[in-house]
């Protein structure tokens, strides 16, 4: 199809208007019907943050009421609703059930073939019962960790139920990770069991999942497969089909109570060092924070609304915003198993059609991809029943921001930019959409019970304008409680900077006049490449691992489309050169040691890394070449000649890319 381009111009046009605005108040509409319209909410919840998320964890349903809300007589070891009993399952699902509402739909799921299911709360009810005893049927008990590595299938939220239900944390990988990535994660969270799939589909081919997931060897008894594409799939010792066990078990399986504190899951997540760190969440904080934030932030109106986010249950993102947060609130979601650009690039357009749906979360990083296919793919289709769009991931650029209000939002909807992070369990900062003006670039300020600030490196706040540190200085209930069986790097990853009462985020930030916050991206060597977390030690120990390289280091240089894209640069062993086909080599065995999403979009070869007299390798000079700029200070490098070789390497590449 081609662009009018007559209506391309006057887009174009449109698009550089709404550049000009400052600001967006609520469409009128939607702030008169939204939950919250009085702003009066964020003094309530400062003047009383306990009572206030009293308040939040009392929507929930539970056994045993608490007795302490908040102890923080161990910081920064905190515990929220000490005494309560609680369980996800029966918040998610039960209770739901109970009111009248199992023919309610949980999610209208869509194959990437064009299947559909329609499933229901009472069938999703049913299936995490069964699912939940056949767990315990293959000798999974409370408190055994099981891992998950599953398509974006119902399955994978039946299985993290079913978990939930009798108290074993789950452990989800994203599919994206290498089957070696997921063998660590399972090693050093000594997993017991591991939910996996035949295979997957991706844009029209199947990936033999299970047998990749042989061929490096899971350290687990037991290996639960679901048959989801049918592909032949070896079988061993120790390894069952999710069909077989589910028919044999039994229908009905109570809700274990368990205490608040009681771990829900552990999601692995990049940091500064090569290991990923096994972020530890409860259940009564973290589902309050979860319920509490899905509600206001879309403002979701169960009875009507229809949700849909894109994103993938094997990040937060996807635990918080498509499994639990929804299903607490009783909401109908849309779940997508594939690609945004496959059958064709209208894909999420046409499912928003029709299902209806109304309230839209994605990430930047896929709005930049929908500007560079083109307004004609969201043309095709009535997108009249949106009402609020959302996005998460990494800062959202204003050009972004604006294409998406207007094309897909249809100027109607408010968009809502939310800052969070995996270790935060649920949203933080971000507009409340029937209340504040939004800018552009912008997640706003902290939602009610939140308490935000930019500080300097001594901690103390910085000027309104000025860049500093982004700390949350209160604690919230859906805070992580630790890293996995490693408290020490909890406190020094996050509380050893500003003391235990003040969370160190990671992410350089400033605030405005008006008290908003914008963020800017991490400090830390921790990358973001399409909202995707990753780690520049953890690539750089991938490649090194690769018996032809010497020495690498990793850098995230400013890109377009994804936000960052991985830089490696690379010292070969010997009097080895770099050959185009080393290149797509070393990429390779990034993909299989991490995944994918991991694999170097530029690899520069050098004779030596920039270091200093101590040996450290300067990062900053390596993005200062990469993104085209002006060099800083070089002079505590032990050899300075080694930038100029590195930039005629860079030179002559973009010389090449040029011609
Ligand atoms: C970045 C994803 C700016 C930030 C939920 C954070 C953002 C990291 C935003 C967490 C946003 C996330 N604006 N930056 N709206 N949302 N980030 O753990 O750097 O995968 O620290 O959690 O993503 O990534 P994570």
């Amino acid at each position: 199809m081609s662009v009018d381009a007559s209506s391309h111009e006057a887009l174009a046009q449109r698009l550089e208007e709404l550049l000009e605005v400052e600001s967006f108040p609520p469409p009128e509409e939607f702030a008169r019907d939204a939950l919250l319209n009085d702003p009066a909410v964020y003094e309530r919840a400062a003047a009383d943050p306990l009572a206030w998320w009293e308040e939040q964890a009392r929507a929930l349903d539970w056994f045993s009421e608490w007795e302490t809300t908040l102890n923080d007589s161990r910081p920064p070891f905190y515990t929220w609703f000490e005494g309560g009993t609680i369980n996800a399952s029966y918040n998610c699902l039960d209770r739901h059930v109970a009111a009248g509402l199992g023919e309610r739909v949980a999610f209208h799921w869509r194959g990437e073939e064009g299947e559909e299911r329609d499933i229901t709360y009472a069938q999703l009810h049913a299936d995490v019962q069964r699912f939940a005893n056949a767990l315990r049927d293959q000798g999974i008990e409370a408190g055994d960790v099981v891992g998950i590595y599953l398509p974006m299938i119902p399955e994978v939220v039946v299985a993290m139920l079913a978990c939930a239900r009798i108290g074993a944390p789950h452990n989800v990988v994203f599919g994206g990770f290498s089957p070696e990535s997921v063998k660590e994660r399972m090693e050093v969270s000594e997993a017991k069991a591991l939910i996996t799939a035949d295979g997957a589909r991706r844009k029209g081919r199947t990936a033999a999942i299970k047998q990749s997931v042989d061929e490096v060897g899971m350290p687990v008894a037991t290996t639960i497969v679901v048959r989801h594409t049918g592909i032949d799939c070896p079988m061993g010792e120790g390894d069952v089909f999710y069909d077989e066990i589910m028919d044999a078990a039994a229908a009905d399986c109570e809700a274990v109570a368990l205490d608040a504190e009681h771990p829900l899951f552990i999601l692995y997540s990049s940091g500064s060092t090569a290991k990923p760190k096994g972020i530890l969440h409860s259940t009564g904080g973290y589902l309050t924070g979860a319920a509490y934030t899905h509600r206001i932030v879309f403002d979701l109106k169960p009875e009507t609304d229809v949700y849909f986010c894109s994103a993938d249950v094997g990040w937060i993102t996807g635990h918080t915003y498509i499994v639990y947060g929804p299903l607490m609130n009783g909401a109908t979601s849309v779940m997508y198993e594939g690609a945004p650009d496959y059958p064709d690039k209208d894909i999420w357009w046409e499912l928003c059609e029709r299902y209806g749906v109304t309230l839209f979360y994605t990430a930047p990083t896929a709005i930049r991809a929908c500007m560079k296919w083109g307004e004609q793919y969201p043309g095709r289709h009535d997108l009249s029943k949106l009402r609020l769009l959302g996005t998460v991931g990494e800062p959202i650029n204003p050009k972004a921001w604006v294409w998406y209000y207007h094309v897909i939002g249809g100027e109607r909807c408010p968009v809502v930019d939310t800052w969070w992070q995996t270790e935060t369990g649920s949203i933080m900062i971000a507009p409340l959409p029937g209340i504040t003006h939004c800018k552009p670039g912008s997640a706003t300020q902290p939602l009610p019970g939140v308490v935000a600030a930019v500080v300097d490196e001594a901690g103390d706040e910085v000027a309104r304008g000025k860049q500093g540190l982004l700390t949350l200085r209160q604690p919230w209930p859906s805070m992580l409680r630790t890293l996995y069986r490693d408290d020490e790097r909890y406190v020094a990853t996050y509380f050893e900077k500003f003391g235990p009462r003040t969370y160190f985020v990671g992410d350089a930030s400033r605030e405005d006049a008006d008290d908003y916050f914008w963020v800017i991206g991490r400090v830390d060597d921790v990358l973001n490449v399409s909202g995707h977390r990753m780690s520049t030690a953890e690539i750089e120990s991938a490649v090194v691992s690769h018996p032809k390289v010497a020495e690498c280091a990793t850098i995230g240089a400013a890109d377009e489309d994804t936000g960052q894209a991985v830089v490696c640069f690379v010292t070969l062993e010997g009097e080895l050169e770099g050959t185009d086909e080393l290149v797509a080599e070393l990429r390779e065995h990034v993909a299989r040691k991490i995944g994918k999403l991991a694999r170097p979009k530029r690899i520069v070869w050098a004779d030596d890394l920039p270091k200093t007299r101590s040996g450290k390798i300067m990062r900053r000079l390596l993005r200062d070449i990469a993104e085209g700029r002006e060099l800083g200070d070089v002079t505590t490098l032990r050899d300075p000649a080694v930038m100029g070789q590195l930039e005629q390497r860079i030179a002559a590449r973009r010389d090449e890319a040029d011609a």
